[in-house]
């Protein structure tokens, strides 16, 4: 929708309005028109793109998926539903979602020639560096789903890397820790399947816990897309040059293992686990102030959020609930309580609005349920996947898309000639 326009020099630019949210001024002709290009490193001010999936307001602390607030996903849906829904536009009925999660689970397991590529990996290898391997390795496997203008064939590709990413991050945590893979069990729940892999062994039977299965599944929900954030603009962009669906996830995988990015969960717990003592926290507080000190507090800030994160709050509330129900007293979480109530009466982290993010309290619960701090990027990732290839079949499909190909301000040497090594 246009009804206004910006002038920019003596030309006049389209104004265009979304359904909520920010409006855009349409600058797709402005170099052509100016001879200028626009400056936005770190896209602070850039829309790359015009999407449906999931609309974030920083300001007031609002994240929605296709319209639906993530507190209510979190609290009355599945993960399941919230993939269906991102990629298909609707929740589903009963019978949408039943045929849904049949579908994906039978996908569930791997070619038994991707499993033999974990023995290649040392066993301390980092389970991020075997998901970046093992998921690119995928396009070698499925030939039958890299056709992307094949509508049936992205959506086969789809439900793959859905389906597969559990098993695959089960099967990283388990070589990481010398236990057998274990096979998916399909009659289980999507989330109760990858505890299985993941916890059980061969010589007794896993049963799920119910409030494990419960917090692990919201904890997937809230982690399942956030429109166009680093690791998802990467997939966009590998996207953007017919790269097949797998290879794209890949390098998702790969941008999300920053500790600015996804690797903060792991980075937010080791921090809290560092501190040890809530008396200690000052002087991280004073670190994280510091010019010229680079740490930073992990799990705290971010670039669309200037209020709280809405998941963080629901992850606050999971954090207690879970290590009640499991009967765990982790002092941890009395840190990150702590560190929380006085960042967040610092002058400093109130000035810059710096807030708990998704990274701040992910790690107590995922701790509390049994994981390593290693293993908490590969569970953003896997969950992550349902939004990247959500992002991915909305770009793909759109026939105006073109490859992503960004300019640059050059400030490097203007043309002189070569000179002979014997002259200099
Ligand atoms: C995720 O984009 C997404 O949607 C990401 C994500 C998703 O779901 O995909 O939400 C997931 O990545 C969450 C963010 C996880 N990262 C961390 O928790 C790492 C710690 N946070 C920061 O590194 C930082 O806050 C970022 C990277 C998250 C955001 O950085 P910005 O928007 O580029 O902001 P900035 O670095 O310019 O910071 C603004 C100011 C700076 O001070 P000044 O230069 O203005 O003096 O705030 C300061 C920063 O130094 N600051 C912090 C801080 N974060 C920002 N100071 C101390 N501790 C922090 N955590």
């Amino acid at each position: 929708m246009t009804d206004s326009t910006l002038k920019l020099g003596d030309k006049d630019y389209p104004v265009r309005k979304g359904s909520v949210g920010p409006e855009v001024v349409d600058i797709r002709k402005f170099y052509a028109q100016s001879g200028m290009f626009t400056y936005d490193p770190g896209f602070t001010s850039t829309a790359s793109c015009e999407s449906g999936l999931t609309y974030i307001d920083g300001d007031a602390g609002v994240l929605l998926h296709r319209g639906y607030p993530i507190d209510q996903l979190a609290e009355q849906s599945s993960f399941m539903e919230v993939a269906y829904l991102l990629l298909n536009h609707e929740l589903p009925s009963k019978d949408e979602l039943d045929k849904f999660s049949y579908t994906i689970s039978r996908h569930t397991m791997l070619h038994e020639q991707l499993a033999q590529f974990y023995r290649g990996f040392r066993r301390d290898a980092h389970p991020m560096a075997i998901m970046c391997g093992v998921v690119g390795a995928l396009s070698a496997f499925y030939h039958d789903s890299t056709d992307i203008t094949d509508p049936q064939q992205r959506m086969i590709a789809s439900h793959r890397l859905i389906a597969k990413m559990p098993t695959i991050a089960a099967m990283a945590y388990k070589y990481s820790v010398g236990q057998p893979f274990l096979y998916p069990d399909n009659s289980l729940s999507y989330t109760g399947n990858f505890l299985r892999m993941t916890f059980g062994v061969p010589a007794e039977e896993y049963v799920v816990d119910p409030v494990v299965e419960a917090a692990m599944d919201k904890i997937f929900i809230l982690h399942a897309d956030h429109e166009q954030n680093a690791s998802t603009s990467t997939v966009r962009l590998a996207g953007s040059s017919g790269a097949n669906p797998f290879a794209c996830i890949a390098a998702g995988i790969a941008c999300l293992w920053g500790p600015a990015h996804g690797g903060a969960n792991e980075a937010a717990l080791n921090m809290l686990r560092e501190i040890g003592r809530p008396e200690r926290i000052p002087e991280y507080i004073a670190r994280a102030k510091n010019k010229d000190d680079p740490f930073r507090l992990m799990g705290f800030g971010h670039r669309v959020y200037k209020n709280f994160d809405p998941r963080a709050k629901v992850l606050s509330k999971a954090a207690s609930d879970v290590l009640d129900s499991l009967g765990i007293n982790d002092p941890v979480l009395d840190t990150a309580r702590e560190l929380e109530r006085i960042a967040l009466s610092d002058p400093y982290f109130i000035d810059k609005k710096l807030y708990p993010n998704v990274d701040f309290y992910s790690g107590v619960i995922l701790s509390a349920i049994g994981f390593p701090t290693t293993m908490f990027t590969v569970l953003f990732a896997l969950a992550r996947t349902v939004g990247w290839v959500a992002q991915w079949n909305e770009m793909i499909s759109d026939p105006d898309q073109k490859i992503g190909r960004p300019r640059q301000l050059y400030t490097g040497p203007t043309q002189r000639d070569y000179v002979p090594v014997s002259q200099r």
